[in-house]
């Protein structure tokens, strides 16, 4: 069993983080999505729309989607791969190089980020509709 681990905030679920959670499942048999609490978004000054619960509940239906659990600090990457064995650690390249530190406990992969999508850009469509 290769288990593959991912974080983010995923507000307003869009097609980008559809794509990127596909292609996170494609490199293993096992997602787990490490879900940013809406505590460490405050910390990481993000606003999501949706509360926590709602979020997991959306991930949760998703098909590539195995667990979600909560992303509540900067520091807690190297315990989670140890905790949950994970294999391989998935995330856009928007991050590209900020977690290799976490080559001497898994595979790092940085996906290609879907263009011109992001929950911030529908949020600010959405504002002059
Ligand atoms: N992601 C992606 N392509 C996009 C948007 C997001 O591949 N167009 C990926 C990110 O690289 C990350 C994951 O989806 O690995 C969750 O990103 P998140 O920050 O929650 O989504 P954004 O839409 O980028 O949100 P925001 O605008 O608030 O930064």
């Amino acid at each position: 069993m290769r288990k593959i681990i991912t974080y983010g905030t995923f507000d307003l679920l869009h097609y980008g983080h559809i794509n990127l959670l596909r292609r996170a499942k494609l490199l293993g048999d096992y997602l787990i999505v490490g879900l940013s609490t809406d505590q460490f978004n405050d910390e990481k000054h993000k606003s999501a729309f949706f509360g926590y619960k709602e979020r997991q509940l959306v991930l949760e239906s998703i098909k590539y989607v195995d667990e979600v659990i909560p992303e509540e600090t900067w520091g807690q990457k190297i315990n989670d791969v140890k905790d949950y064995d994970i294999d391989v650690f998935v995330i856009g390249d928007d991050w590209e190089g900020e977690f290799n530190f976490l080559t001497r406990y898994c595979e790092v992969t940085y996906l290609e980020r879907t263009k011109n999508i992001s929950s911030t850009k529908i949020k600010q469509s959405l504002r002059n509709v």
